[in-house]
């Protein structure tokens, strides 16, 4: 289950409900698939095969399908990361950089763990979203962001898009980001 920690006060917000509420406040959509319905084979699996991944994805087909009726995907993947994907250093690199998009960016986490940091509203200031299995967060068009994984480096998770090219980054450049 999500936790949120702003990092300006340390304050750390767990609890469905709350963090909802507050990720809601920042208009962050936030929602949670039921993770039973994947065999355990593929829960704690980080490098799969291509039957494995329309496995996934045909095991949500309800959900993703749900998800697009209501915001107006067109596409979907799947995404993996962990030690065994090339170049994840320079990935990552990469990835730890505050950007935005003009499409929101949308993930529903399978298997794994990862983090988005997210400028919040006027004073809550920059906040990090720990993602488990089941999570499924949207950040919004045009809000300042990153995403990056934990410390057990190991994710999958369904990506949906409106176009390819609304996922194109653009780097935000911002002095009052505080790391970590
Ligand atoms: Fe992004």
């Amino acid at each position: 289950m999500a936790e949120v920690r702003i990092r300006n006060t340390d304050e750390r917000i767990s609890g469905e409900e709350q963090v909802k509420a507050f990720l809601e406040s920042q208009e962050v959509l936030y929602e949670h698939w039921d993770m039973n319905k994947l065999p355990e084979r593929l829960r704690e699996k980080f490098v799969l095969t291509d039957e494995e991944k329309a496995e996934i994805l045909s095991t949500f087909d309800p959900e993703i399908r749900d998800l697009a009726a209501r915001r107006g995907y067109q596409i979907w993947d799947i995404i993996t990361l962990s030690e065994s994907t090339p170049n994840l250093e320079e990935l990552l690199k990469k990835f730890e950089a505050v950007h935005t998009h003009t499409e929101d960016e949308i993930r529903a986490i399978t298997a794994g763990r990862g983090i988005f940091i997210i400028k919040g509203q006027d004073d809550v200031g920059y906040f990090d979203v720990e993602l488990t299995a089941g999570d499924v967060i949207s950040v919004p068009e045009n809000k300042p962001h990153f995403f990056t994984l934990m410390d057990n480096r190991q994710i999958v998770a369904v990506r949906l898009f409106i176009e390819k090219d609304g996922w194109i980054a653009t780097p935000y450049d911002d002095p009052s980001f505080v790391k970590a």
